[in-house]
């Protein structure tokens, strides 16, 4: 039994990652602004919901020793939220609305990585963490659509980097990092919009983290199965 945090759980894929590592018997910790019906309803004595606010880093370090406290450590960190305010050409943006995107889309992953990996390591000198990092095909070079998002294909591909960078740190081993780069996703409708599913990602990242000690995949691209 693992321990999950994640971000963004209330609804779309994080609440569907909430569902999916439930159902194979884990912890998790699910944090988003607002309790919806939906992730209310699978609160027990294996899930807490955390309200957490993705633009206020000042709160994560208390989420982060709630999660700790109540479920021993943390095993895997989903950072999933992102802050897609929409889309703009660059030269039409106001100073608010660069720093609101970049501050939950790239800032704050960063942010409550830095700390629970600090917490994490300093447990035990065999303590381990995976960490996920939900980017986006917008982060890709040559990614066509992200013109008219700048702000966030530059915040996904920040992600994309900072993933790698952890891989390629003296952390390795300890802290295994792993980077998902959807094209288009959805709950259902996934035929009529090709996209790929949500459950497609949950048993993407379980095959990622179970796969065993001789392979290590560190990032994954998922697009849908054009027919
Ligand atoms: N859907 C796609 O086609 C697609 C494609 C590529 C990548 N992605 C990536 O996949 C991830 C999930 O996407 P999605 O489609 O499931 O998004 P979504 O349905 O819009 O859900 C976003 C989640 O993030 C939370 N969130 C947003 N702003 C927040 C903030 N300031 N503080 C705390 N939580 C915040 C939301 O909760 P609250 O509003 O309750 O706080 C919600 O739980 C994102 O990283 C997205 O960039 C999605």
């Amino acid at each position: 039994m693992k321990t999950i945090f994640i971000t963004g759980g209330s609804r779309g894929l994080g609440l569907s990652l909430v569902k999916h590592f439930l159902e194979l018997g884990n912890r998790v910790f699910a944090t988003s602004r607002t309790l919806t019906p939906e992730l209310e309803s699978l609160i027990d004595d294996n899930c807490e919901f955390h309200s957490l606010d993705m633009s206020n880093p000042e709160s994560f370090e208390s989420a982060v020793v709630t999660c700790i406290n109540k479920f021993g450590s943390i095993d895997l960190l989903i950072n999933n939220a992102s802050g897609m305010t929409g889309g703009q050409l660059i030269g039409s943006y106001s100073i608010q609305e660069i720093q609101e995107e970049y501050s939950v889309t790239m800032i704050a992953p960063t942010i409550l990585t830095n700390i629970v990996v600090n917490k994490i390591i300093n447990m035990s000198d065999e303590a381990s963490l995976d960490i996920i990092f939900i980017s986006s095909s917008s982060g890709l070079i040559g990614d066509s659509t992200c013109g008219e998002y700048p702000l966030y294909a530059a915040s996904k591909a920040a992600l994309i980097r900072l993933s790698d960078s952890i891989n390629s740190s003296s952390l390795r081993g300890s802290v295994n990092s792993y980077v998902i780069i959807p094209h288009n996703i959805r709950e259902n409708d996934y035929i009529n919009e090709q996209a790929a599913s949500y459950k497609d990602v949950g048993r993407t990242i379980s095959y990622l983290i179970d796969s065993g000690d001789n392979i290590f995949i560190p990032r994954v691209e998922i697009q849908p199965k054009f027919k």
